[in-house]
């Protein structure tokens, strides 16, 4: 009894480490605005891959993936995957970690740079479960890190503190496009270019274009 008393505070507990924005050794992937804008509906490509999770205490998720894959035709031409999504997150008394996301805003882009036109922007919807995660000090560098494992067993790269609270985008859902809308989903597959600048916006300006996307979208929504 006095066992299971401390495996549940252990996991209360964890689930309140979660809380601020990691990122891989890199620092170059970063959840929020720098990642992916949703007023002109595009992923900005950072300079080196990485892996980025934030966590807010209010149930809310935010990831940010950016890898290279390997380009068997022509090996000195690596394409790149990114991937954004957000949505909730819930931690169980067993440990384990699963993220919702909201199925219409997540993306994806494949790019391959060394053909014109092959990005190939994407909706992205995938539900993740970790087995587990623990949060503890680096004993090298000094700062907070975070293992995740995965259903599979195989655990992500270490991620280590970036910021705190975290940097998040609007945690309500930035697109809501039925799914039958065609002119924006020839929107989604075509407006896709990348951007390898990172765009510094403006808290208080980003606020209201998150509420002025919620209405556009909205509007968009009724229109079509
Ligand atoms: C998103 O993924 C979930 C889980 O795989 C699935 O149930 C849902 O239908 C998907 N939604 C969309 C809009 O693709
Ligand atoms: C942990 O518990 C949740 C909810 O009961 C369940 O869905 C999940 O499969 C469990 N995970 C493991 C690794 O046992
Ligand atoms: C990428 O590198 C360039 C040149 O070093 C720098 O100016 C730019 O800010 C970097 N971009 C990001 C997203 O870190």
């Amino acid at each position: 009894m006095f066992l299971i008393y401390l495996l549940v505070t252990a996991a209360l507990a964890n689930a309140n480490d979660l809380f601020g924005t990691w990122t891989t050794k890199s620092r170059d992937v970063l959840t929020g605005p720098g990642f992916y804008d949703p007023l002109n509906d595009k992923l900005l490509e950072p300079n080196l891959t990485g892996i980025s999770y934030s966590f807010d205490d209010d149930g809310n998720y935010e990831s940010a993936y950016y890898r290279a894959i390997s380009n068997p035709t022509d090996p000195s031409c690596p394409g790149g995957i990114m991937q954004w999504q957000h949505g909730a997150y819930t931690v169980f008394g067993n440990g384990s970690l699963v993220l919702t996301p909201i199925a219409v805003d997540g993306r994806q882009l494949l790019s391959d740079p060394c053909r014109k036109h092959s990005g190939q922007y994407t909706r992205y919807n995938t539900t993740e479960e970790f087995k587990g995660f623990t949060v503890d000090v680096d004993k090298f560098n000094r700062i907070k890190r975070l293992d995740l494992t995965r259903a599979d067993g195989s655990v992500v790269n270490p991620m280590f503190l970036a910021y705190q609270p975290p940097k998040m985008l609007p945690t309500t859902t930035l697109n809501p496009m039925p799914t039958g809308n065609k002119r924006k989903r020839e929107l989604l597959t075509s407006g896709s270019q990348l951007t390898a600048r990172e765009q510094l916006i403006n808290p208080d300006r980003w606020w209201w274009l998150g509420v002025l996307m919620t209405s556009l979208g909205g509007v968009a929504f009724f229109c079509s």
